[in-house]
């Protein structure tokens, strides 16, 4: 045979057909979610939701009729996203408040005016995330990529929670990802970035404490009618790497395009996880394809979330005051 001849069977083997065959898994594996609920009277914050997953989760809400607050930190980005949104569903009850998840004061004020301003909150969606890989700290003196992905969201679920608690039952949901499964978390050093192939393992590791978050917090809101779950959205066409051009992210961003799903077929969990009939009462669990999925051993290290949470505590400074609100007693 020909060595040209050899050498285009070997690509076609070796590249084409693996690639082929994730693109067919991928939308072979997509769900869909069709849990036909209606929101008229319940109150939704969407994280992050000017754009991508978090987009179209409020959509989806709005179209149900709940009161649904985009929680962004661009003004602009977010004003633009709420028109799309109530002309979409002739649901004007779609507001913008400003959160700055990278900022512990930004989440304060935040949350003081939601607490403030709304008589209730039904559902609460940690989606906003970020994949940092600049090491660098905020004006907290926190890792970006930690606080943005862990911090932010612990410290907006804990001065939330009261009224979520007032509102039950309710739902907290956490968005995460796959990637935890190859995080690791040293305790001692939760606010450093990781040593090995820093960027993809901090994505990795941050993912992790989502997990850890949710099943401790699920675990403390026993009793309260307020559940706590996390999902993977799938492997879904995002920017989330966009400020982060390195040769490796590239690459990704490259396959994202080629194969993974729309992002409104990554929001489908997130909408299954907060209003699904089905899951009524289910509170610690993990969700990907709007189904139930196996959390990694780690995420199951009850010692390992507990350190977690309290050394959260002390990262984003919450206090006394703020604790007073936890719906559980302090065990
Ligand atoms: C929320 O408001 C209630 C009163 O309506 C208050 O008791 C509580 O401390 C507030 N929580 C936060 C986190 O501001
Ligand atoms: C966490 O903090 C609480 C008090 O705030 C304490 O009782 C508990 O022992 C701590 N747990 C761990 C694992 O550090």
């Amino acid at each position: 045979m020909e060595p040209w001849l050899i050498a285009l069977i070997t690509i076609l083997c070796c590249v084409t057909l693996p690639m082929v065959f994730l693109k067919l898994y991928i939308l072979l594996t997509a769900r869909w979610n069709y849990s036909p609920v209606c929101l008229v009277g319940k109150t939704a914050i969407v994280t992050g939701s000017n754009i991508g997953i978090g987009y179209y989760t409020a959509l989806d809400f709005a179209k149900r009729g709940a009161k649904v607050i985009l929680a962004c930190r661009n003004a602009a980005k977010a004003e633009e996203a709420k028109l799309k949104i109530i002309e979409a569903t002739g649901n004007n009850n779609v507001i913008v408040k400003i959160v700055d998840l990278s900022s512990l004061s930004s989440v304060r004020t935040f949350a003081k005016d939601v607490n403030e301003t709304e008589d209730r909150l039904d559902i609460l969606v940690n989606n906003a995330g970020a994949g940092c890989t600049d090491h660098c700290y905020t004006a907290d003196g926190l890792s970006m990529s930690m606080q943005i992905n862990h911090f932010g969201p612990f410290l907006l679920t804990m001065l939330l929670i009261d009224l979520l608690k007032k509102s039950a039952p309710s739902r907290i949901v956490t968005v995460s990802s796959s990637a935890a499964s190859v995080g690791r978390i040293n305790v001692n050093n939760l606010n450093a970035p990781s040593r090995i192939f820093t960027n993809m393992f901090d994505y990795a590791n941050v993912k992790l404490c989502n997990l850890l978050f949710t099943v401790e917090l699920a675990q403390k809101l026993v009793g309260t009618g307020v559940t706590a779950n996390v999902l993977h959205p799938g492997m879904v066409k995002s920017d989330f790497l966009k400020d982060t051009p390195t040769f490796v992210t590239k690459l990704i961003s490259i396959a994202m395009k080629l194969f993974y799903k729309s992002t409104e077929a990554g929001a489908q969990t997130s909408v299954y996880v907060a209003i699904s009939k089905d899951l009524k009462g289910v509170s610690g669990k993990y969700f990907a394809e709007c189904a139930y999925t196996t959390l990694p051993r780690l995420a199951e290290d009850r010692a390992l979330a507990k350190v977690l949470w309290n050394k959260s505590e002390e990262f984003v400074k919450l206090t006394v005051d703020e604790k007073q609100n936890y719906p559980f007693t302090i065990k």
